[in-house]
């Protein structure tokens, strides 16, 4: 019979054969505690802080106005959006890091429904599980352009798809459960019949792979503070497929998003690429951490960081098995690793308090109502060591 003991000592030789175990000293995490939230807000890197504080102390203090033109300001936008395209598998200049995912989605939902809107296209799909801002904003993209608006589950999609839907929103992970819906079959079947499909990374940047290009995604967005540890309120992301970026256009057209915002031309005229997405001036601060965070992500291979979230989920789901799985819990989300994104919902009618003993003895976890533990196993600084301490205490904790 496997005791904790045997789990603990498993663990142990599970992190020394971790090829990402090094990466966890690129991080300025607290001592003494076990951070299972990386799909809620990452961690600091050491990274972020030092550009933060160049950024006050030189480019601000110093240089004031005129580091919008002698620094790198004005492609901060873009180059940040390039570190995000290589997590995603988009190509360089597909990608910009703009306002919040909420408003990212609003801007490129209204974009997707201005081209493919018709008379007889008068119809949004929206995945009836989505996170709630998605919901919020997608109905009300259809209501301006007075579309129907039919939520749905994902699964159910492909066979509700016809030639009167304009536009279909979707996460690729569901934020509750962590279901990895099939994005390539989805995809294919929108557009088998000329649907534009918009997809929200937010739960799967970081987690797994995304292959917005491969996938033949048109549209996609999500957030830079998650698994890409921007930071909290790190800006969002656009990603529009290369073969229609050309041909958009989204609602919000302001002067950073202009072909020459220091001309100051009467009329709008788009930037030729994705810098179209931006409107205001660049949120320089917080860029600058995303931008050096995913910094430290890219100098890791998707696959490794796709490979030790899968398997630090399964260590989990297997400690589970032998310690959990009486006593009340049950497993909200998929056994398969393949089938996952980075975090598992654990069960139990009692999950609230359980939560909080969690988070007193230095497990950070999280609460969703009614019943969910949720646990995140982001691939770059969580132990084997930490999921069997966490395991062990949930076992005592019942
Ligand atoms: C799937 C998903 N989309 C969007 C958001 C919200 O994004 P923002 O706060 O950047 O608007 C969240 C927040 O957790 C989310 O989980």
């Amino acid at each position: 019979m496997t005791t904790l003991d045997d789990y603990t000592r498993r663990a142990m030789e599970l992190d020394l054969a971790n090829p990402l175990a090094a990466a966890r000293s690129q991080f300025d995490l607290p001592d003494n505690e076990s951070y299972f939230l990386g799909n809620s807000l990452g961690p600091l890197t050491h990274a972020a802080r030092a550009a933060v504080v160049h950024a006050l102390d030189e480019e601000w203090r110093n240089g004031l106005v005129r580091t919008w033109h002698d620094g790198d300001w004005l492609e901060l936008a873009g180059s940040t959006g390039d570190l995000v395209a290589r997590v995603i598998g988009a190509p360089a200049g597909s990608v910009v890091a703009v306002d919040s995912t909420s408003v990212a989605l609003f801007k490129v939902l209204s974009a997707a429904v201005t081209i493919n809107k018709s008379p007889t296209r008068r119809v949004m799909l929206c995945d009836s599980r989505n996170f709630p801002t998605d919901r919020y904003v997608a109905r009300s993209v259809a209501d301006l352009h007075g579309l129907e608006f039919i939520e749905l589950e994902v699964s159910e999609m492909p066979r509700r798809f016809a030639d009167d839907v304009a536009v279909m929103t979707a996460s690729m992970i569901d934020y509750r459960s962590a279901d990895l819906h099939d994005v390539r079959a989805v995809t294919a079947a929108a557009h088998d019949h000329c649907i534009l499909t918009v997809w929200d990374l937010a739960h799967a940047a970081g987690a797994v792979k995304c292959d917005v290009l491969d996938n033949d995604i048109d549209f996609a967005v999500g957030c830079g503070y998650k698994y890409l540890n921007g930071g909290p309120g790190a800006p969002a992301y656009v990603y529009a497929a290369p073969r229609i970026i050309g041909s958009v256009a989204q609602p919000i057209p302001g002067w950073f998003g202009h072909a020459e915002p220091f001309a100051f031309e009467d009329t709008f005229r788009p930037a030729a690429g994705i810098a179209r997405f931006s409107s205001g001036t660049t949120h320089v601060l917080s860029m600058k951490a995303m931008h050096a965070a995913l910094g430290v992500i890219n100098r890791y291979p998707i696959e490794d960081l796709r490979t030790t979230c899968i398997r630090l989920g399964d260590f989990f789901v297997e400690g589970y098995g032998t310690f959990l799985s009486t006593g009340g819990f049950g497993l909200g989300s998929q056994r398969e690793g393949a089938r996952r994104g980075g975090h598992i919902a654990l069960l139990h009618p009692d999950a609230e308090r359980m939560s909080k003993e969690l988070i007193a003895r230095s497990l950070i976890v999280d609460f969703r109502p009614p019943n969910v533990i949720r646990i995140a196993f982001s691939p770059l600084f969580l132990r084997f060591a930490d999921v069997a301490r966490l395991v062990g205490e949930l076992s005592r904790l019942n």
